[in-house]
């Protein structure tokens, strides 16, 4: 894997190598090995043009745990604020000799751009482009299934929200697919679903109530304001009754249902607190997940 932009085109066999080495990584940490040393020598930047709590911060923790030197580029001061352009900061940090660079960014396609664009043999792994993919976020949320429902022939997952909006969405979708899910279906208001012909793969719903029945994962999405133009939402109380997961809904769905969402959450619009922190709530799981799965992808990657 050089490398890491998309799922779209990853191999099944590439993705399940990458949650097992997850698997081995986490138990590595869970035996006290908080530090190893696969990446010593190396160096990796965050380079964060959005915000990020969840992935800047588990690509950072991830990297060192492996003994890699971490730079997190701050956008705020840098010289993108003088007019600096992205291939040009891109040029000028290749020149001092990094082995990896982890980008998100709001246009769609950035990750490739900087794949096309690099001048030294630096890796780029993405954090997230626009709507497009959040390779990370998939390969993490896949683990997370995985662990409570191995088998993928079985399994029913609901994705709920902003769907048109969620690189999280893309992601899961190819990672799940891939690895062989028996039925994905996405639900959300027309206005906030992507076309059919993207997703040939999964079912499609408006009615959150039929979307959820029988479901043994569900994926709530939050509304994505900031990558919406024009788009005539419902207020936030209509929207929490028709597409909010509540402990009701819940109830329509499988048995210990996994309740998943990538976060940031917003409590009262697309989640119901009470399920947010409930029993079948894998949210701080998913979390976990995310040190893992991004340790896999960096040794995967930058191992010698
Ligand atoms: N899931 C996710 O991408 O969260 P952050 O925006 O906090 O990184």
């Amino acid at each position: 894997l050089r490398h890491l932009t998309t799922l779209e085109n990853l191999p099944r066999d590439c993705i399940e190598r990458l949650l097992d080495r997850a698997i081995t990584m986490r138990d590595a940490c869970a035996h006290g090995t908080r530090k190893l040393d696969l990446l010593s020598g190396r160096t990796i930047l965050n380079l964060f043009f959005e915000p990020s709590t969840r992935t800047r911060t588990s690509f950072e923790l991830a990297a060192r745990r492996l003994g890699a030197d971490v730079i997190n580029f701050d956008i705020g001061f840098s010289s993108t604020s003088k007019g600096e352009e992205l291939f040009d900061t891109l040029h000028t940090l290749e020149a001092m000799h990094l082995d990896a660079i982890v980008v998100r960014h709001k246009v769609s396609g950035t990750p490739d751009e900087l794949v096309r664009h690099a001048m030294s043999g630096v890796s780029v792994i993405n954090a997230g482009d626009g709507n497009r993919a959040h390779p990370t976020q998939g390969l993490l949320d896949a683990l997370t299934i995985r662990q409570h429902r191995p088998d993928f022939s079985r399994l029913i997952v609901a994705i709920c929200g902003d769907v048109k909006h969620s690189r999280v969405a893309r992601s899961d979708v190819h990672a799940l697919a891939k690895l062989g899910a028996k039925e994905i279906r996405l639900c959300g208001p027309a206005a906030l679903m992507p076309d059919a012909s993207e997703f040939p793969a999964c079912t499609f719903y408006e009615d959150f109530d039929q979307a959820i029945e029988g479901a043994d994962a569900v994926i709530m999405l939050r509304l994505q304001k900031e990558r919406m133009a024009s788009i005539d939402l419902p207020d936030e109380a209509a929207y929490f009754r028709q597409y909010g997961l509540d402990s009701r809904r819940l109830a329509l769905a499988a048995r210990g249902c996994l309740v998943m969402h990538p976060g940031p959450i917003n409590r009262g619009i697309e989640i119901a607190p009470e399920v947010a922190d409930g029993p079948q709530s894998r949210i701080l799981e998913q979390v976990g997940n995310g040190v893992f799965v991004r340790m896999a992808v960096l040794g995967e990657m930058l191992a010698r």
